[in-house]
């Protein structure tokens, strides 16, 4: 995510030295000379942090605050204070600025603040979005990173093309939200999506489950029933853990994906059928073909494209805009009404290296939500793992 930051101070060199080298970290800057300059740019809503001198020639500069405070979506404030100016430092934290830093700058002092400042605006914008309209929980957060961009590309492709999927990632990193996001987004949209857990279904019922069977054709069968294969025709079958099939029923379930039909258990009759399957596993399919407990053949055929979800650690750039989703999906959910996270508390949750991935930093952040009193969320409300990493900082 790219942020801009308004840089307002009468020095013209100072200005000039801070826009250049946030500049070159990658930040749009913007300047203001005076307090007036800075509120007609804060009035185009361009500017999402600004970094402000106190003393300005037409006034003081933390009386933005006040004004910040009003805006639709709340810029954060970074102020140069002169060095050792504590209580002027104080009252301006009391008034809701994000951060201080002491003049002389010390540009690496003024980067970290920036980017942290970055985050809370990532997030915000994320909380904020769509806030007045439909209110859809159920997104798919696709965040910035190359990799995420990739994935949701070869989603979309398969999507269109209607063709075979298979989804790998560790556990929690999101495979099943993916699935739906390439229903919702494919020609077969509003058809049937028939969504069956491997592991649930026992190994001896596999086959009529996904077939179905006729009358009488083994013990139990006592009426018709149609296969859920049969149930998904002109729609999209998910096979979640793909890994927990039994051996032959992956050996029927490849026939019937080649030659698009298949005979119910006790019939004779073929019967055809159109779907596109999407299989997900957390499991290397690659090494359980190596030990044959899994078919080659069938990994190919399912494999048409295949997207590998990345865990969480890789992708900590884009846990700001996940923890603004979360908020704002358990705010609608438990019926409360937090404004955001502390500064403190979204470094710790992008410090910590969630081994649960995504499953793992939502029920972080439902449990904060539901414990949280105040308006933002902070390092107390977090689960003390996500804590204990972040205790080496001092704040
Ligand atoms: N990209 C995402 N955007 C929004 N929420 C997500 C995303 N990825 C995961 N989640 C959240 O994380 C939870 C776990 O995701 P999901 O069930 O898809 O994981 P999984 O990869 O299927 O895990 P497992 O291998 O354990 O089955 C979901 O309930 C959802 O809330
Ligand atoms: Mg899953």
């Amino acid at each position: 995510m790219t942020a801009t930051v308004l840089v307002v101070d009468d020095e013209e060199t100072a200005r000039l030295v801070v826009s250049e080298y946030l500049g070159s970290k990658g930040y749009e800057v913007l300047n203001a000379g005076t307090l007036a300059e800075a509120r007609k740019i804060l009035n185009t809503g361009r500017a999402d942090i600004i970094v402000l001198d106190v003393r300005l020639p037409d006034g003081y500069g933390p009386h933005l605050l006040t004004e910040t405070a009003q805006l639709p979506i709340r810029p954060e404030v970074i102020i140069m204070t002169a060095h050792g100016d504590v209580s002027m430092a104080v009252e301006a934290m009391k008034s809701g600025a994000h951060d201080f830093i002491e003049k002389p700058l010390d540009l690496l002092n003024l980067e970290e603040s920036v980017r942290r400042a970055a985050n809370t605006v990532s997030m915000r914008r994320e909380l904020n979005h769509l806030r007045a309209s439909k209110l859809n929980l159920d997104t798919f957060i696709i965040g910035s990173t190359p990799e995420m961009l990739k994935v949701v590309e070869l989603a979309k492709r398969a999507a269109d093309a209607a063709v075979s999927v298979l989804i790998t990632g560790p556990s929690g990193t999101g495979k099943e939200v993916l699935a739906s996001y390439i229903y919702t987004h494919g020609a077969r949209a509003g058809k049937a999506f028939i969504d069956i857990s491997c592991p649930a279904i026992q190994p001896t019922m596999f086959e009529s489950e996904l077939f179905g069977h006729e009358a009488g054709s083994f013990t139990g069968a006592v009426k018709k029933k149609n296969g859920l294969m049969e149930v998904a025709d002109g729609g999209i079958l998910f096979l979640d853990e793909i890994a927990s099939m039994p051996l032959d029923m992956q050996a029927k379930l490849l026939r019937a994906l080649e030659e698009r039909n298949f005979r119910r258990v006790g019939g004779t009759s073929l019967i055809n059928v159109d779907v596109q399957v999407i299989a997900a596993s957390n499991r290397n399919l690659k090494e359980m073909i190596s030990r044959s407990e899994f078919r080659e053949d069938l990994y190919y055929r399912l494999k048409v494209v295949d997207i590998d979800l990345p865990a969480l650690e890789k992708r900590k750039q884009d846990i700001p805009e996940l923890v603004g989703y979360f908020i704002r999906k358990f705010n609608a959910r438990l019926g409360s009404n937090i404004e955001g996270i502390t500064p403190r508390a979204m470094d710790a949750l992008i410090q910590y290296d969630w081994p649960g991935n995504i499953r793992e930093l939502s029920n972080a952040l439902e449990r904060a939500v539901l414990f949280c009193d105040d308006r933002d969320i902070d390092l107390n409300h977090l689960p003390m793992d996500v804590v204990a990493h972040h205790g080496r900082n001092t704040y």
